[in-house]
Parts: structure tokens; sequence; C-alpha cells
């Protein structure tokens, strides 16, 4: 019988053989623009799931692309090899977010291209680190162990999402129709980051979201603004100011109850934040910015991400915004207002504060409409438990440093349903680096973080197997 230090070289050695293949193969499915918000997309979003369901197939899994109201969620299963092994559901999204702003690619968003650099090269597309490069580091490491041994030591199910960067209409009735089906021992869920280069990471928390369009409205149509202006209220104008006082001059958010039930974390592990020795300058640079001055006054920045809530505005929309000069008083103004919520915060109330802060400073004369974009809650997943351990043993395998514990200021609303539909506690391992653009123009993934992620899960299936269930 040979041992698992023996196994687990085996199935390194696979990774490292075939690793060009695996680049090739994420290169394929980021040539798909599956992009979920947008209804032009809908059948490459199709196309993307069915993609993935061919990969499982080839692999030997039972696949099924699995219709939703909305886009299709991939269900794929493979048994465990004996009763005692346990299972593992993993989950990540093949969704992707919109590509614009366009011109600012340096090279086509779903075209991608392997970059050299001083680190050992990216990959650049949209969806590279998010998600897909993730999802790809789980099934390049199933590949590389039946590869190896012929099998997969532990029950491996797959959720993959097609909705997560819009909100993830469809994903609790799903739950509620697969619950059984997805029964699992654990959820492995890689859509995270490293803390950096060198160090993985588990992630223990993540934000929630409540994301709420308002569209001001005035006037029947456009006026001119030397005919009506002073005398007309302009949407603009009002919208503007309702912005300008979600905020205190300490950075506070003003909205009444937005902080009822937000603690500050004990403690200890303000003590384990300060310890991980956050490198500011590096977090500067990669969003191109001198100073941190968002947020709250008086309080870190791993604070400020991590463990406080916000309100931001992510676009404002109305009036002329061509080129040149065009006066009017226009009709109406809408903006894209996000709420990240930390634990104690109810998403439905949080709503229902914002939307009545927004409502009482509308004037006579004019209207607000809502459009609501998902809200749920902020997510905390125990750092005592026994898988975390075998996580962190497997991570050894493929990093010298040991896996840092971290918390993120994202969101993935599906960790939370499964934590409360399925009952199964997440294990938030990802492989993403601060300066991947995520979301942003030129999002890439390093080869040395796809290596390592792969490495990372083909260890971590290894220890997960030294655990039996129960
Ligand atoms: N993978 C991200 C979440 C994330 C980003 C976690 C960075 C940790 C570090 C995920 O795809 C995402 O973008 N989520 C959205 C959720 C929203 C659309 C409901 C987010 O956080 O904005
Ligand atoms: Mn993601
Ligand atoms: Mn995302």
């Amino acid at each position: 019988m040979t041992s698992t230090t023996q196994t687990t070289s085996k199935v390194m050695d696979s990774i490292e053989a075939h690793f060009d293949d695996s680049v090739a193969r994420l290169q394929a499915i980021l040539r798909v623009p599956s992009i979920s918000t947008d209804p032009a997309h809908v059948d490459d979003v199709r196309a993307a799931a069915e993609w993935f369901g061919r990969e499982f197939e080839h692999l030997g899994f039972s696949c099924e692309v699995v219709d939703t109201p909305g886009h299709p969620m991939v269900f794929a299963e493979r048994k465990a090899p004996s009763d005692d092994a346990p299972t593992v559901l993993y989950y990540g999204h093949y969704d992707v977010q919109p590509a614009d702003p366009l011109d600012q690619w340096n090279s086509p968003p779903f075209d991608p291209v392997i970059v050299d650099d001083a680190n050992g090269g990216r990959i650049v597309a949209r969806g590279a680190v998010d998600d897909k490069g993730q999802v790809m580091t789980f099934i390049e490491a199933f590949r590389a162990w039946i590869d190896a041994t012929g099998d997969i030591p532990v029950g491996v199910k797959v959720m993959l999402e097609g909705e997560e960067e819009s909100g993830s209409e469809s994903l609790e009735g799903f739950l509620d129709a697969f619950k059984d089906r997805l029964a699992a021992d654990v959820c492995v869920v890689s859509d995270t980051g490293m803390w950096n280069a060198e160090t993985p990471a588990i992630t223990t928390m993540l934000r929630g979201m409540v994301y709420l369009e308002a569209e001001v409205r005035g006037p029947g149509h456009d006026l001119h603004s030397g005919m009506y202006g002073g005398a007309i209220a302009n949407p603009a104008n009002v919208l503007s100011r309702i912005i300008g006082s979600l905020h205190r001059d300490d950075g506070s958010v003003a909205v009444p109850h937005f902080y009822d039930g937000v603690a500050d974390p004990p403690q200890r592990i303000l003590d384990q934040w300060r310890d991980l020795g956050f490198d500011e300058a590096s977090f500067l640079s990669s969003a191109e910015i001198s100073t941190a001055t968002g947020g709250e006054t008086g309080r870190t920045i791993l604070e400020r991400t991590w463990s406080r809530p916000t309100i931001d505005v992510n676009g404002i929309h109305g009036g002329y915004t061509g080129a040149g000069a065009k006066t009017i008083i226009p009709a109406t103004c809408s903006a894209k207002i996000s709420c990240r919520l930390v634990p104690g915060q109810d998403p439905e109330r949080i709503e229902a504060s914002l939307k009545a802060f927004i409502e009482a400073a509308i004037p006579e004369g004019c209207s607000v409409k809502f459009v609501s974009h998902g809200a749920n809650p902020a997510v905390v997943v125990p750092a005592d438990s026994p898988w975390l351990a075998a996580a962190t043993a497997g991570l050894a395998e493929a990093y010298d440093t040991p896996a840092a514990i971290i918390g993120s200021g994202g969101s993935i609303p599906a960790v939370g349903d499964i934590q409360s539909k399925l009952g199964i506690d997440a294990l938030l391992v990802g492989f993403g680096l601060d300066d991947d653009r995520v979301h942003s123009p030129n999002e890439k993934f390093d080869l040395r973080c796809l290596r390592g992620g792969i490495r990372s899960h083909a260890g971590m299936i290894g220890a997960f197997a030294d655990r039996p269930r129960h």
C-alpha cells in the first residue's frame, strides 16, 4: 500500500505534467462571454454552463445542467469510493461581470491572453479570477487525482451558479429542490483571495449586501433650464443632495437604524488581524491611489473593509451626459446604491430604512421608484472546525507559509444560503490577489495562483479523505 505522501506527490506530478493543458482549458471557457446581468448574453451564459457540464462528463461525473427561472445551475456528482469517505460539495460561479468600460482593456476581455511578467505570467480576461479560473482550480485537482490514482478519495458534488454576479435570484429555489442531492459534510468555495502571493488564506467572514436602484422623477420631460430652472425641482439636484446626506462628516452612515445590531469584533479577532501585518502600501498600489480616506475615521483599513458596514454609489445616471454643454432640467435621475452588511444587520430592515431615508427627502412634485437587486446577510464561518484544520493541512502541501485566517469585504450570497438551507458549513479557500482587478478592466489571474490553487485543492482532497465522516 502506498503512503499518503507518495500518493500526494503522484497527484502533484500529474498537475505539473499537465499544467499547460489546464491553462488551455481555462482559456477555452474564458472565451465564452457569460455575463449574467445582461439579457443579450443569455445564450452565452447557457453555453458556459454546458461547457462545464461536458468537462464533468469527461471526468466521469454524472452531471445535469438544471434550468431555473433565471440562468441554469450546473450540478455534478461523483460517488465516494467508500462509505466512510466524506463527501465534499464544491461551489463556484461560471457567470461574469460586464466587461465595460471596454476601451480600458489592453486586450479584448473575452480573448484571453497570457502576459509574461516578473511573477511567472498572468492570464488576462473577464472572469480570469472571478470565478472561472478559481473554479478550474478544483476541477483540475479532480482531474489530477483521477489521472494519478484512478479515483478521487472523497465523494464530490459540485454546484456551479450562473447568477452570482447578478443577485443569485434562482439559488434558493434550486437549494430547496436539490436539498437531498446536495447533502455533504462540508462545502468548499473558491471565490475569495489569498493573503498575499506566498500566503494562502481561509476566509471566515464575508459581508452581506443590499442593492437598491433609486430613480427620481420630476417634470414629465426634459425642460429648458433657463425657462424653468429655479422654479422646477431638478431630479439630478434632488438625488445628489440625498446621496450627499447618506454620510456624516466622520464618514459614518447617517441613515437611521443603519448600525442597529452592529458590534465590534472581539478583541482577540482584532489582535489576530493586527498580527497579520497588513501591507497598506501594496493595498493602495493595487487600487492605484495614494491614501485610503473612505469610510469611518479612526478605524483601520481591515476594520473598515471586513467588519464595518458601508453605503456606496456604484453609478449615477441622468440628464445630459454627451459631449459639450446642453442646458436642461432632466426629467429623471437614478442611482445604483449598494450597502455592504456585517453580522447583526438584517438585510430587509436595512433596505426598508434606506428606502424610508430617501423617500423622506423627495420634495413635493417629484417621486421616487425603487428596483431591488438583492438582499443577503453577512456570513461568518466557524474558525475552529475539523474541516478548517484539514484544509490548513492540505494547503501546507502547496505553500510553505501557513494559511492565514482572514475576513473579506466581498459578498457571496450563496454561502449564507448554503449554511441556512442545507445546514452545511462553508470553507472559503480562494486564490485571488488584491491586484487582480476583479470586476475591472484587465482582470487577471496569476499563473502561479492557478497552479498553487490546483495544488492546494489536490492537497485538501487528500486531507479531507484522511478525516472520515462523523
Ligand atoms: N468573488 C466575489 C466576492 C469577493 C470578492 C470575495 C473579493 C472576496 C474578495 C463575488 O463574485 C462578487 O463579486 N460578489 C458580489 C456579490 C453581489 C453581486 C451580490 C460582490 O461582492 O459585489
Ligand atoms: Mn466571484
Ligand atoms: Mn464577482
